[in-house]
């Protein structure tokens, strides 16, 4: 499958733009300056590139090798430094309890690959850490401005909650948005996002 992303990011332009996505921008003030965050998914970096240029200690992570040297390009470019990954998270050696923050913008798997990725996004995250996630809810479907076009690889608010049992939710709702995400993610969509927090004892 990485095959498959490193065609898509074959260009010289960025397939979903080079700025952030809305959603993360608008949630990162929850965030403690320097605050360790790990970017799951992040494809050229956009949304990587960005929270190092906000002054967080960011790692990212895409098994896409193209896309992880254009998250290197543009990090260079804006002068700032990031860790970046290229690996499989269904393989990766999970870090558990490390990060402040993780962040999974528009990463979709079908359910049991789902299940275990997420699994160790919540491990992964310190006490008080928090979780930033968007990606499409079922009924993207009936739109065509990008993302798989499987049913089982979309996710409702509700699915979405079920996945991370430990986390409390600051934030959980589905909603029409307009997308201008560069090639990738242009026009009308419905998405699903979130924001939940680790408690700061392990109570589950
Ligand atoms: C729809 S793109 C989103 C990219 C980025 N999050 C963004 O919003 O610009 C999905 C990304 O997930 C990555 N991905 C999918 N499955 C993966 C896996 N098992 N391990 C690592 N990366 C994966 C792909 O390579 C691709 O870059």
């Amino acid at each position: 499958m990485s095959d498959f992303w490193n065609q898509k990011f074959s260009s010289a332009d960025y397939f979903y733009g080079d700025q952030p996505n809305d959603f993360l921008r608008s949630q990162i003030f929850r965030l403690k300056p320097g605050a360790r965050v790990l970017v799951v998914g992040d494809g050229e970096g956009r949304n990587g590139v960005w929270l190092a240029e906000q002054g967080f200690k960011v790692t990212s992570i895409d098994y896409s090798s193209v896309g992880c040297e254009k998250s290197r390009k543009l990090a260079a470019q804006r002068g700032v430094s990031l860790t970046t990954e290229c690996a499989d998270l269904l393989s990766w050696a999970w870090p558990v309890a490390e990060f402040d923050a993780v962040v999974s913008i528009f990463l979709h798997f079908l359910p049991d690959d789902r299940l275990l990725i997420h699994r160790a996004i919540e491990a992964a995250l310190a006490p008080e850490g928090w979780l930033v996630i968007e990606l499409f809810h079922p009924k993207q479907l009936g739109y065509s401005s990008g993302g798989p076009k499987n049913r089982d690889m979309l996710l409702s608010p509700d699915e979405l909650e079920a996945d991370f049992p430990a986390l409390d939710w600051w934030l959980i709702t589905e909603g029409c948005t307009r997308l201008t995400e560069g090639r990738g993610h242009a026009g009308m969509g419905y998405i699903s996002h979130a924001v939940g927090q680790k408690p700061a004892q392990a109570e589950r």
